[in-house]
C-alpha cells in the first residue's frame, strides 16, 4: 500500500478501517439515526453480492421503493437527506452488528444479510482494491492476502463481522443468506426474500425476477445505465461499472498458493470456532 495517499483515502474509527467517503462526524452521530419500522436493511461485508441482493429486492416489490446509498456514506447531511424521503426505504450498509444504529435494533427493522465465502470475497475485494481509486494502491495479490487475513482492510475483518452478525441469526427480523446458494438455485432464494419480506409475488414473476438477476443481465444494465451513481449500493464506490468483475463461485483457486490456502483455512478454523455454521 502507498503511505502518501492511504491518509487521504482512509481513516479508522473504533479500530475499523473506512474511507473518507464516511466520514467521521457521520459515523459519530449513526446512534441518532432515526430508523422507521417499515426500513428494510440490506447488510453485508463488502464483495459478498450486495448489489445482486439489492437488484433481487427492489424488483420484488411493486410499490415505490428507495435504494438509498449505505447509510454510512457521506457526511453528517446523510441522516437528514435520510429523513426526507417519504416511500420506503432500503437501506444498505457494511457496518458490523455493533456499529449498527440502535433504532434499528429497536424497531425491529427487517435485515438481510448476506455472505459469501471469505476466499472468494478476498480475491473479489482484491481486484476491488486495485481497479478503485477510493482505495489504497495494493501491489499485489501476496501483500493483500496478508492484509486480508488481519483484517487492515475497508470494513475491517470478514471474520468480526460475519461473528457480530451471526450471534443474531436466529433473530426473527433477520435473514442470512449466502453468496453461493443465490448461485445454487436464485428462484428459491428469490422466495425465500420474498416471504421473509411478507411479500406476495407469484412463481412466473419469480422466473421473471431471477432471469433479471442474472449476471450477465445485470453487467449488461450497468453498461446501459452509464454508471449512475444513485445506483451504487457500495459505500466505496460510485462507480457501478467496478461492481460486475466475474461472477464466479471458486475464484480463489485461481488465486490462492497451496500454502496460502493452509494458512487461511488455519486461521478461518481458529477465528471461527465460535460459529455455528
Ligand atoms: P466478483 O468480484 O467475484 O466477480 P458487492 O455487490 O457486494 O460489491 O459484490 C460484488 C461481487 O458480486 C462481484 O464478485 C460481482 O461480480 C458479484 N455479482 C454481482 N452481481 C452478480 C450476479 N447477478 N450474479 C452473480 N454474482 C454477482
Amino acid at each position: 500500500m502507498s503511505n502518501s495517499s492511504e491518509a487521504e483515502l482512509i481513516h479508522k474509527f473504533k479500530g475499523i478501517t473506512f474511507t473518507t467517503r464516511s466520514s467521521p462526524e457521520l459515523l459519530k452521530s449513526l446512534d441518532a439515526f432515526d430508523a422507521r419500522e417499515d426500513d428494510v436493511l440490506l447488510v453485508s461485508y463488502p464483495k459478498s453480492g450486495t448489489h445482486w441482493l439489492a437488484g433481487v429486492i427492489t424488483k420484488l416489490y411493486n410499490t415505490q421503493v428507495t435504494l438509498t446509498s449505505p447509510i454510512e456514506f457521506g457526511d453528517i447531511s446523510k441522516l437528514e437527506e435520510l429523513n426526507k424521503l417519504s416511500s420506503k426505504r432500503i437501506i444498505p450498509t457494511h457496518l458490523d452488528y455493533n456499529m449498527l444504529p440502535q433504532n434499528f435494533k429497536n424497531k425491529n427493522c427487517k435485515m438481510i444479510y448476506i455472505s459469501r465465502n471469505p476466499k472468494d470475497t478476498a480475491v473479489s475485494m482484491y481486484h476491488y482494491y486495485r481497479d478503485n481509486p477510493n482505495l489504497p494502491t495494493i501491489d499485489t495479490w501476496t501483500a493483500f492476502f496478508d492484509l486480508f487475513l488481519k483484517g487492515d482492510v475497508v470494513c475491517g475483518s470478514w471474520f468480526d463481522h460475519f461473528l457480530s452478525w451471526e450471534a443474531h441469526k436466529n433473530d426473527k427480523n433477520i435473514l442470512f443468506l449466502f453468496y453461493e446458494d443465490m448461485k445454487k438455485d436464485l428462484p428459491k432464494m428469490i422466495k425465500e426474500i420474498s416471504l421473509f419480506l411478507d411479500l406476495n409475488v407469484s412463481d412466473n414473476d419469480i422466473q421473471d425476477i431471477s432471469k433479471k438477476s442474472s449476471f450477465s443481465e445485470m453487467k449488461r444494465d450497468t453498461e446501459k445505465e452509464n454508471s449512475d451513481p444513485s445506483h451504487t449500493v457500495c459505500s466505496l464506490t460510485s462507480n457501478r461499472k467496478l461492481i460486475f468483475r466475474k461472477g464466479a463461485v471458486g475464484d480463489w483457486k485461481n488465486h490462492f498458493t497451496p500454502k496460502q490456502n493452509r494458512r487461511f483455512e488455519e486461521i478461518f478454523n481458529e477465528k471461527m470456532k465460535l460459529s455455528k455454521m
